[in-house]
Order: structure tokens, then C-alpha cells, then sequence
């Protein structure tokens, strides 16, 4: 197992993939890339994060044969059994996305994708078709589709809106069928740009309650992912943040930031320096603090290195978005959908692989083999 033989790998993996990525890794490198989201085991870490790239089953179906690990659905807004969803501004329709260059403060160029639209703007029955349509796929391919909704979130001296969350759940835990549901929660980066997140007594109040009430409201036992906005306060406060999801069993950091000049929401490196930098504080804190929960990472993920870099800091998993949505000519396959070259890049490449990220740990001491394998979640138990 040498640079030769990732570097020959990487050159045949441009045009046919092998059908077992993990197996390949394991077999070829002594690398376990066993990985986790939500209590769930996975065969690698990589995932899709919630959003326009899952919004239909052809979508979960080229992803499942990708060989990609995991999915979550285009964030559902919560409606009660009359169709009422007091989160509607977010339902809103809108297709037209760019992906473009950003370029972060310290002029290191990455994407973004720019888009105006929020939630799922279907029916609800629709999302649950599209729900069963995972399950379905989750059950022959074992490529779990999660879905993930935005609940009413209320002002502080308002009351939560119970209907929604009682009939949304209830429907959920219907087309999901077998116990546990598994579900993500997401705030959003519109949120933290909406007037409704200016108050942190208020947000720390949803962080605190929500999962409790899915709990509450689902017929069948429930474990929660919450997906953390960037709010518009500093690093403290993104800690305040996880530490207030006492009751979730994952969470997911975090979501896009927000440019309130241009009123949308960006990814680039930006976003991921201040995910990194946030983490970084959480892991070093002292025992005080509650035990680390279950995480999974995301944002301006590109290159497999940065799949460790947020290992190291407690992610037994990751969720993209944006390299998926890559001009065909940013990734180096010649062959097969973007998914599939993304994954290839992310895992195989030479430099800045994971397999040469996890080889790279190992060579400098960071990483130690067990029974005679390198293991991906090794990674974030340094964290603990
Ligand atoms: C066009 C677009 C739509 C998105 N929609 C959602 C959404 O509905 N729900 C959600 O939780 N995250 C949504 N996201 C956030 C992504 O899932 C992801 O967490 C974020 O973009 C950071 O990862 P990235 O840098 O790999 O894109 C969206 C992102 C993009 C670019």
C-alpha cells in the first residue's frame, strides 16, 4: 500500500468505480471507513446534506447507486391537519440557482451556490410519497433517505403551535413505518438572517424544547438530528447553541452563513473555518461541560481532508451540498454522475484524499491502527 497505488487508483477510478467503495478502501488500505449519522452505522462517512439535490426519487436512486452513504430529504415546513404551517414563509417556490466562485476575507477562492427559495414548496402528502420512496430504497440498497422539517418556531411569549408538530410527526412516523423514525431538524440560514433569531433567549428556547416536543408528539420512538444555524452572534453563542440540544441525539454543524447585504445565505471557506473553529472550542472545553453528543459536520466540504478535519473535531459523519453541484469539468472523473465524481475525488485523490488524509495522520502519529486497521471514527473519538 503505497502513494502508487492510490495514484493508479485514482487514474482507473476516473472512468469505472469499484461497486464497493468501503470494501476497496479496507481491502486495498487497511482503512475502516465505517462511519455513523443518527445512531445509524454507515459503510463511509459521506453523505448529502438536506436540499435541492433531494427532492425527488430519481435523485435518491443515482445517490444509492453512487454508492453514497446517507441522504437527507429537502427540509418539509410543518403544517397541522388543516394544512395551516405557520413557518409558510419558507415554503416558498423558487428554482433558479448559480453556483459561483466566493471568495472568503482571506481571498482563498471556493462556491457557493446562491438561491432565493426555502423549504419544500409541495404538498406534504407529496413529501411523505417521497419519504416511502427512501424507505423503499433504504431497504434494497441500505442507503437510509431521512427527512428533515422546519416546526413552528414561536416568539418567547408565544405558545408552540402543537397541531403542527402532532400531525407533521404523526405522518412522518405513518410513511416511515418501522420504529425507530429517524428525523432532522433544521433552523436554517434564512432564519438567522430573519428577525425572529435577533433574540438568543429565544432561540436557546426552540434549541431547548423542540426535541422534546417531537418526542411528545411522535406515535413511535424518535431519535432527533438538529441542524444549527450560523447565527448572527459570535462563537460563544454557537456553543450556547449545542449546549441547549441537551435532547437531541445528533447534531449537525452547521449550517450555511448569512450575507444580510445581499439577503442570502453562502457556503466557501468562510463557512467552513468558523464550523472548524466552533468545534475546536467544543472539543477543548473542560469536563464541565455536558458529555459531546453525536455530531455530524457540513459545509464547504471539497476535498477529503476536510471530511477529517471535522473527524478530529467529533464528526462521525458528514453532509454536502455544494460539490455535488459542481460544474462536470471541477471534478477529475471523466465518468458517471456528479455524485459518484464527487466521491471519487473526495476519497482517492493522491493529495487530498481521505485515504492520503487518513495515511498522512497516521505517518505524523495522530492515528493508530487497530488490528492491523486505520478506523475513520478513531478520528473523532480524539475528540472525546
Ligand atoms: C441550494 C441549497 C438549498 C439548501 N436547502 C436546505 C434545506 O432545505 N434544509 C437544510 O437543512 N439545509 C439546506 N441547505 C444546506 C445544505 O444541506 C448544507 O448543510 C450547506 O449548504 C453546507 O454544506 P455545503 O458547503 O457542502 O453546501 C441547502 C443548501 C443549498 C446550497
Amino acid at each position: 500500500m503505497t502513494r502508487g497505488d492510490l495514484e493508479r487508483d485514482f487514474e482507473r477510478f476516473k472512468r469505472e468505480f469499484p461497486p464497493d467503495i468501503a470494501g476497496h478502501v479496507r481491502d486495498a488500505y487497511g482503512i475502516d471507513l465505517s462511519a455513523r449519522y443518527l445512531g445509524v452505522p454507515l459503510p463511509h462517512p459521506i453523505g448529502k446534506g438536506s436540499g435541492q439535490l433531494s427532492l425527488n426519487a430519481g435523485q435518491l436512486e443515482e445517490d444509492a447507486a453512487a454508492g453514497l452513504a446517507f441522504v437527507v430529504l429537502k427540509t418539509v415546513i410543518a403544517e397541522d391537519a388543516a394544512g395551516t404551517q405557520s413557518m409558510s414563509a419558507w415554503a416558498i417556490h423558487e428554482t433558479k440557482m448559480k453556483v459561483e466562485h466566493r471568495e472568503a476575507a482571506d481571498g482563498r477562492q471556493g462556491w457557493t451556490v446562491t438561491w432565493k427559495g426555502r423549504g419544500w414548496d409541495r404538498t406534504l402528502a407529496e413529501y411523505m410519497t417521497l419519504v416511502r420512496a427512501g424507505r423503499a430504497l433504504h431497504a434494497s440498497t441500505g442507503m437510509p433517505a431521512i427527512p428533515s422539517v422546519k416546526y413552528h418556531l414561536p416568539k418567547l411569549a408565544e405558545p408552540f403551535h402543537e397541531a403542527e408538530y402532532q400531525f407533521t410527526t404523526g405522518r412522518l412516523a405513518e410513511a416511515w413505518g418501522a420504529p425507530p423514525l429517524l428525523v432532522e431538524v433544521d433552523f436554517s440560514p434564512t432564519l438567522a438572517g430573519d428577525r425572529l433569531a435577533d433574540d438568543r433567549a429565544q432561540i436557546i428556547r426552540w434549541l431547548s424544547e423542540i426535541p422534546g416536543r417531537i418526542r411528545a408528539a411522535s406515535p413511535m420512538p424518535v431519535r432527533i438530528a438538529v441542524k444549527l444555524m450560523n447565527a448572527r452572534f459570535d462563537d460563544a453563542f454557537q456553543l450556547e447553541m449545542m449546549d441547549a440540544c441537551a435532547d437531541a441525539d445528533t447534531l449537525v454543524c452547521f449550517n450555511r452563513l448569512f450575507d444580510p447585504a445581499r439577503g442570502v445565505a453562502y457556503g466557501g471557506w468562510e463557512l467552513s473555518e468558523r464550523n472548524l473553529r466552533v468545534l475546536d472550542a467544543f472539543t477543548i472545553r473542560p469536563s464541565a461541560h455536558p458529555p459531546i453528543r453525536r455530531l455530524s459536520g457540513t459545509g464547504n466540504i471539497h476535498v477529503g481532508r476536510l471530511i477529517a478535519e471535522y473527524a478530529l473535531r467529533g464528526c462521525e459523519s458528514v453532509q454536502l451540498h455544494t460539490f455535488f453541484q459542481l460544474p462536470l469539468s471541477e471534478y477529475p472523473a471523466t465518468e458517471g454522475s456528479r455524485t459518484r465524481r464527487a466521491l471519487h475525488k473526495l476519497i482517492f485523490d493522491p493529495g487530498d484524499g481521505l485515504v492520503a488524509a487518513m495515511l498522512d495522520l497516521e505517518r505524523r502519529g495522530r492515528l493508530e491502527r487497530r488490528s492491523g486497521l486505520l478506523h475513520f471514527l478513531d478520528l473523532s473519538r480524539h475528540a472525546d
